[in-house]
C-alpha cells in the first residue's frame, strides 16, 4: 500500500505549504514556521488551554529548529562514515544489491527483536514470495536479561521446534538471520553485537559474533541450517520495499524503536574489510536511535525526556529512540500529564505504565473523529479516578497530539536529510513498524514534514510489510545469488 495513494488529501496540502516555502504568492516567512506547530488546544476555560500549551511548548519544534536537527544530523553522518567519533554508528551492512526479480528458493529467516521472536520459512520463485509458513515465540524476561548464551539456545531450539513442526528437519537451508539491535558488521553474514537497545539486555555478548554463535547453537542441535546473512530489520525492510518498487532507496522503521538505512555511494564508505571496487552503492544502517548520544541534540531535551530515560531499561543511551520509538511514547504520555498534573492543570497522575503508544494511537484517533468516550475510559482505568471530565480528555488528546507531532518531525527530520544527501529525482521511502501502522497520523505528518524539510525532493512512503521475515529471505537470495555469479563476499 502506498501511503501517497492513501491521503490525496495531504498531496494538495503539500503543494500549498511548498508554496509557502518557497514564498510564490509573498507568503509571509513566519507562516513556514507556523506550518510546523501542532493543532492547538480548544478548551473552554481558555486560561487553562493557555497555561498547557506553555506548559508543553519545548515539545513543539518550530522549522528552523528542525533545520538545525537536520544539519546536526549530516554532520554527524559525515563523521560516522568517515569513522571519526559520531553518535550514528553508520554501518556497512555489505549489502551492495536490491533485488531484481530472479530471486529463487526456498529460505529460513528469524526476526529477533521485539518481544516476540519469528521463525519464518519463504519460498520464492523468480523474486516473488510463493509460500510462506511463521510461528511465533514468546521470549521472556529471564531470556532477554540473563546471558546471551542462554538466548541464543533458545532461538536454536525454536528453529529446531519450527522445523519439526513443518517435518521438514531433515532438509538443508540457508537462514536470513534478522537482528534489530546496533551491530559492528565484518561481512554480510557476520557482525558484534554494540549495544542492547529496547527491551533487551543479555550478558556476555561483548566481542560475539552474533551470526557464529546462532550458527553454533544450530550445529549443536544437528540440524543443516547454514547462517547466510546477518542483518537489520531496516535493511530487510529496505530490501523488501525495493522488491516492490524499484525506486526504494531509504528503509525505516517505526516501531517499537525506530532506525533508518539508505543506499549510498560506496566511495562515500570508509569502512570495508576486503576489496570492494565493483560495488558502486551499499545499504548504510544508520542506527539514528543513538542519535544525540554524545550531547549534540541536548537543545531538544525536555524534563519529559529526562524522566522517560531514566524509567528506561538502558538509560543515558538511544536518546532519540526514546523521542520517536513505540516502546516510550506511552512513557512520554504519561509523564507529561504528571507533570500538568504537578501544576494543577490536570486533575490527576496516571499510574506508571498504565498508558501505552497504543493509547496515544487511540487518543489522536479519537481527536480526529471529534470524539472523547474511549480516551475518558482509558483514562479513568490508567489514573484510577472518576474525577475525570471530557475536557480532561481533550487535554490528554492534545497532549498525545504534542508528542506525536514532535516524533512525526524528528524522523521527518531524518529522512528529508537522506533525500537531499542522496539528490535522485524521486526516492520511496519503504517503511515498516507499529507505530506507522497504527498511529492513526502519523503518516499524514509525515508527508507534510517532509515535503516541508526537503521540498525540492520527490518522495513517497510506502509501507513494506514484514522487512524482517520477507526481506531477510530476500537478502538472503540476493547473497546466493552473487555467489553463483562469482562475485566474491564483500
Ligand atoms: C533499535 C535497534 C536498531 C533497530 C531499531 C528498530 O534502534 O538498535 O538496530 O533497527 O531498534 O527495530
Amino acid at each position: 500500500m502506498i501511503v501517497k495513494d492513501m491521503s490525496a488529501a495531504v498531496e494538495n496540502q503539500r503543494t500549498v505549504e511548498i508554496e509557502l516555502v518557497n514564498g510564490h504568492g509573498g507568503a509571509d516567512p513566519r507562516k513556514w514556521e507556523d506550518l510546523f506547530l501542532p493543532t492547538p488546544l480548544k478548551l473552554e476555560n481558555r486560561l487553562r488551554a493557555q497555561k498547557i500549551e506553555a506548559r508543553l511548548s519545548k515539545l513543539m519544534l518550530c522549522g528552523s529548529t528542525l533545520r538545525r536537527v537536520g544539519e546536526v544530523f549530516e554532520k554527524e553522518i559525515e563523521a560516522g562514515l568517515r569513522q571519526q567519533p559520531s553518535s550514528l554508528q553508520m554501518e556497512n551492512t555489505y549489502v551492495p544489491e536490491l533485488p531484481d526479480g530472479t530471486e529463487e528458493g526456498s529460505f529460513l529467516a528469524l526476526d529477533l527483536g521485539g518481544t516476540n521472536f519469528r521463525v519464518l520459512f519463504l519460498e520464492l520463485k523468480a523474486g516473488q514470495l510463493l509460500r510462506e509458513k511463521v510461528k511465533h515465540y514468546h521470549i521472556n524476561d529471564a531470556l532477554r536479561l540473563g546471558p546471551g548464551e542462554d538466548l541464543f539456545n533458545f532461538l536454536a531450539d525454536c528453529v529446531q521446534d519450527f522445523l519439526v513442526s513443518q517435518s521438514i528437519e531433515k532438509e538443508t537451508f540457508s537462514l536470513g538471520f534478522t537482528f534489530s539491535f546496533p551491530m559492528r558488521q565484518h561481512s554480510i553474514s557476520s557482525g558484534e553485537l554494540i549495544t542492547w537497545t529496547k527491551s533487551f539486555n543479555c550478558g556476555g555478548m561483548d566481542g560475539v559474533d552474533v551470526a557464529a554463535l546462532l550458527q553454533r547453537c544450530l550445529s549443536a542441535r544437528s540440524l543443516d541450517v547454514t547462517v547466510r546473512v546477518l542483518l537489520n530489520d531496516t535493511t530487510g525492510t529496505l530490501v523488501a520495499g525495493a522488491h516492490i518498487d524499484r525506486n526504494v532507496g531509504i528503509g525505516v522503521i517505526l516501531g517499537t524503536g525506530s532506525n533508518g538505512c539508505y543506499m549510498e555511494r560506496a566511495s562515500r564508505v570508509l569502512h570495508w574489510e576486503r576489496p570492494h571496487s565493483a560495488v558502486h552503492d551499499v545499504c548504510i544502517d544508520i542506527e539514528w536511535g543513538a542519535f544525540g548520544d554524545n550531547g549534540c541534540l541536548d537543545f531538544l531535551r525536555t524534563e519529559f525526556d529526562d524522566e522517560v530515560d531514566a524509567k528506561s531499561l538502558l538509560a543515558a543511551s538511544f536518546t532519540f529512540e526514546k523521542y520517536i520509538g513505540g516502546k516510550y511514547l506511552g512513557d512520554l504520555l504519561t509523564f507529561t500529564l504528571s507533570a500538568l498534573a504537578r501544576d494543577g492543570l490536570f486533575p490527576a497522575d496516571p499510574n506508571f505504565r498504565k498508558l501505552q503508544t497504543s493509547h496515544v494511537s487511540l487518543f489522536e484517533e479519537e481527536s480526529c473523529a471529534g470524539e472523547v468516550s474511549r480516551t475518558l475510559s482509558a483514562l479513568r482505568e490508567a489514573c484510577n479516578s472518576d474525577l475525570l471530565s471530557t475536557a480532561d480528555a481533550l487535554v490528554a488528546q492534545y497532549v498525545a497530539h504534542v508528542i506525536s507531532n514532535r516524533a512525526a518531525q524528528l524522523v521527518s527530520v531524518c529522512i528529508s536529510t537522506l533525500l537531499k544527501r542522496m539528490d535522485r529525482p524521486y526516492v520511496a521511502v519503504a517503511v515498516d513498524g507499529s507505530v506507522f501502522k497504527h498511529h492513526p497520523r502519523i503518516a499524514k505528518l509525515m508527508n507534510k514534514y517532509i515535503a516541508l524539510l526537503a521540498p525540492a525532493h520527490q518522495f513517497s512512503l510506502m509501507i513494506a510489510e514484514d522487512g524482517s521475515g520477507k526481506g531477510s529471505a530476500l537478502t538472503a537470495a540476493i547473497a546466493a545469488r552473487m555467489a553463483t555469479r562469482g562475485v566474491a563476499r564483500l
